[in-house]
């Protein structure tokens, strides 16, 4: 063969070669995308959908998997991703709450994109929240995008309940437990509960309620001692809370435990405004079948966390997924899917009218509030710290009492916060 024969059929072969690499982009790329969350259950699943809806709209060509793990704030979900990122299977995308959970845990183990460039792209740092943003990036890179805020300090309560026992909403702690000490009296359940994760969340709105905001953020700071007289009132202010509880918390579901409160067999819930999707979900209207307040001792204070989706590091459609962030980052995803889930736009131009009377309400406090974050959804602690909370957390209410609880509480923040 001729150098020059040879030359050209090499430039044919490696033409070819990138002609069929490039289709076999596109065709493994853009044609599904498959996204992990725990949105299965009352009110979460129907928000989901609301977005997916959008999405199947936009990229009518481009299948897409709903990965969700059933189980609320993602205990069984989370273990389900670990489990696929140890063994190099990501999803393409998946749900991670912004904060030290994204950072400490996605960042750090290099599992997930930076995506500044999507960012620019999309406009997106003019209509994120400024105060987000800080909570999603590390090292000058943004490594998510947020869909919602959610608001964790909620009292729910149902107003039939406490009218026919002449009890007012309680604005403090011992205004609370004087309300529940009525309706113990008259035979209701004072606060409904469910499975451990939910246990974490009254425990953070209690102490935020106790030490009011900035010595609840100096808990995750390190400013606030976790052996301080200060924090053992905080624990057993939930150690009492835990009492007005119904005995069979630990078998409920955070849908079973809203529902007490909804059908009346119980008069107030602590839990984040995705109980709001759920309530409308069931049905029932505002002020009528369900009332709010913020959680005792937090008026004024907004205990937030925000869901966001993120890009895997390898994932098999890279092009689906960029699609699908596309949507969620987009005002028509975000207007599709909070008035449903219970949230509010993390995007700050969202149509307010699109919205029902609780929500309007969690937009003008987000705007106005002290804002804080939550533990129970990832935002202050990063998992290693807040794994070794639960454990202390799931021996207390085992029986144990709040001074050996509040040791390992000292030592958990020693070996994985800021108290070294
Ligand atoms: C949170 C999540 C919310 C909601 C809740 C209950 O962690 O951020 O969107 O799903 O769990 O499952």
């Amino acid at each position: 063969m001729s150098k020059k024969m040879w030359y050209s059929l090499t430039a044919v072969v490696m033409i070819a070669t990138l002609v069929l690499s490039a289709c076999g982009a596109t065709a493994g790329g853009a044609d599904k995308v498959e996204v992990f969350s725990w949105w299965t259950g009352g009110g979460e699943a129907a928000g989901l959908e609301a977005m997916i809806k959008v999405f199947n709209a936009q990229y009518p060509d481009t299948e897409f998997i709903n990965a969700a793990v059933a189980g609320g704030a993602g205990t069984n979900a989370r273990a389900v991703l670990a489990t696929r990122l140890q063994a190099g299977d990501p999803p393409d995308s998946w749900q991670g709450h912004a904060g030290q959970e994204l950072i400490g845990t996605y960042v750090a183990g290099k599992q997930i994109e930076p995506l500044n460039d999507l960012y620019e792209e999309q406009g997106w740092l003019d209509v994120m929240p400024e105060t987000l943003i800080p909570l999603i990036s590390d090292g000058g890179n943004i490594y998510s995008v947020p869909v919602n805020i959610h608001r964790a300090n909620v009292l729910w309560y149902n107003p039939a309940v406490l009218e026919a026992n002449g009890v007012e909403v309680p604005t403090t702690i011992d205004e609370w437990f004087a309300a529940m000490d009525t309706l113990q009296a008259a035979g209701v359940i004072p606060l409904a509960l469910g499975e451990q994760w939910t246990k974490m969340h009254l425990m953070e709105t209690v102490l935020l309620g106790t030490l009011g905001p900035d010595k609840y953020n100096g808990l995750w700071s390190g400013s606030t001692a976790w052996d301080s007289p200060e924090v053992t009132t905080g624990l057993e202010n939930f150690a009492k809370a835990m009492t007005y509880a119904n005995s069979d918390s630990a078998s409920l579901s955070w849908q079973d435990a809203s529902q007490l409160v909804i059908n009346g067999d119980a008069a107030f819930n602590v839990m984040g405004d995705w109980a709001e999707g759920y309530f409308r979900e069931l049905g029932k209207a505002p002020n009528t079948d369900y009332g709010w307040a913020a959680t005792p001792g937090s008026d004024g204070v907004f205990q937030f966390l925000s869901d966001s989706f993120v890009l895997a590091v390898g994932a098999p459609d890279k092009e689906g997924a960029t699609s699908w962030l596309k949507v969620a980052g987009s005002k028509e995803g975000q207007e599709a899917f909070n008035p449903v889930k219970g949230s509010i736009c993390a995007r700050t131009d969202c149509d307010k009218a699109l919205f029902g009377e609780y929500l309007q309400s969690a937009m003008e406090d987000w705007s106005t509030n002290t804002v804080v974050g939550s533990l129970a959804h990832g935002v202050v602690a990063n998992d290693s710290w807040k794994s070794e909370i639960d454990t202390a957390l799931g021996l207390f209410v085992q029986g144990g009492d709040v001074a050996t609880f509040q040791s390992a509480l000292v030592a958990a923040c020693a070996a994985s916060g800021p108290c070294k």
